[in-house]
């Protein structure tokens, strides 16, 4: 936990989050101090949400898809690296209380004091059958960069300091996620991280972190040149830091079914993408996301199970993991 300390059982009850809880999906674990449970696939998938579009649905997916897979009786954790902390509080109802008290880690740990994941991620006991754990992030977080950048300007003032020496130093900062979330590997199934509205020192620190990157698109003309922009910049991630970095999907959320434009959107993207760059499940528009959100659940908790929106995001995870667990299909999602 935060300072190296582990927060205390009843700080853990605290953190239990929503109020509004089915009792299906509510079961109690027995051991509450750790992250995760028993895990379930052969090796950690770290996925980054993320497009530079704001209101694209990257947080509604990333914490709606762990939660799907905390339910289906995956373990997971959600790393909240948006300073909007809207993943933290679907999760941890009383954040900003906690966080003014000092009583909640955050993900900035891990880039100030380079503080492993396993210490800053809080399990949340009490829903999800206790599989599902959250790296919190807090308001100031983007001023973390710039405490970072400050620190170059510090090394680069002090004689004898090379011009390489303060490239490795930029190179390591943007690292410092990877390596925190290196201490999840064989913890946890999966990893989501919900990424902020653009393209800069935190998203590229996630998107060097993952081992897949999963893009929800909204359908507006908007969202599809953002796409492209994306795209390069993923390139660029790939080239530079994250060879390894593979397209899990684009998730098509938001659709309006009778819009003739949404309908259309799944061909304008064939133009560029082949099918298995496209989840074959829309996630269609309904207020139930809105209304989850505004009482910081998720919709598996908000909605009832025949509910639309909750078939469509099961569906779609089932989707993913056997996107995971199929190299061949990951290939060709490659482009
Ligand atoms: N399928 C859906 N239908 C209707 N509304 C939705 C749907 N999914 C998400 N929303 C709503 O759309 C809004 C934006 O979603 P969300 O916050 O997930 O986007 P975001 O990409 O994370 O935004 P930001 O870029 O600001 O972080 C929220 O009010 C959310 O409740
Ligand atoms: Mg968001």
């Amino acid at each position: 936990m935060a300072g190296g300390k582990r927060l205390v059982p009843r700080q853990l009850k605290i953190l239990s989050g929503a109020r509004h809880h089915t009792m299906l999906w509510n079961e109690k674990r027995e051991d509450s101090s750790d992250i995760g449970g028993p895990i379930k696939l052969a090796s950690t998938h770290i996925i980054t949400v993320a497009l530079q579009k704001g209101g694209c649905t990257k947080t509604t997916s990333a914490c709606t898809l762990a939660a799907a897979a905390a339910l289906e009786g995956y373990s997971v954790c959600v790393v909240d690296m948006d300073r909007q902390c809207n993943a933290t509080n679907t999760f941890i109802a009383d954040a900003d209380d906690l966080q003014e008290k000092g009583k909640l880690p955050s993900v900035a740990d891990a880039f100030r004091k380079k503080a492993p994941a396993d210490e800053i991620a809080v399990p949340i006991p009490q829903r999800f059958g206790g599989r599902l754990s959250v790296v919190p992030s807090e308001r100031a977080l983007d001023a973390v960069p710039y405490s970072l950048e400050a620190e170059i300007k510090i090394a680069q003032a002090r004689p004898g300091t090379a011009h390489l020496d303060t490239h490795e130093m930029q190179q390591e900062q943007l690292s410092r996620l990877k390596k925190s979330l290196a201490a999840l590997k064989g913890k946890v199934d999966l990893v989501f991280i919900d990424t902020p509205p653009d393209l800069g020192f935190l998203t590229t620190s996630a998107l060097i972190a993952a081992d897949w990157v999963l893009v929800p698109l909204t359908p507006s003309k908007y969202d599809l040149s953002g796409l492209q922009t994306f795209m390069a910049n993923l390139a660029k991630v790939r080239r530079n830091f994250n060879p390894n970095l593979q397209l899990l999907g684009i998730l098509l959320s938001r659709v309006k079914k009778r819009v003739l434009l949404d309908r259309q959107l799944r061909e304008r993207l064939a133009e560029t993408f082949k099918p298995k760059h496209l989840f074959a499940e829309d996630i269609t528009d309904s207020a139930v996301h809105r209304q989850a959100l505004a009482t910081n659940t998720t919709i598996f908790e908000y909605a009832s199970r025949s509910e639309p929106a909750v078939q469509q995001y099961l569906n779609v995870f089932h989707e993913l993991v056997n996107r995971l667990e199929a190299p061949g299909l990951a290939e060709v999602a490659n482009g």
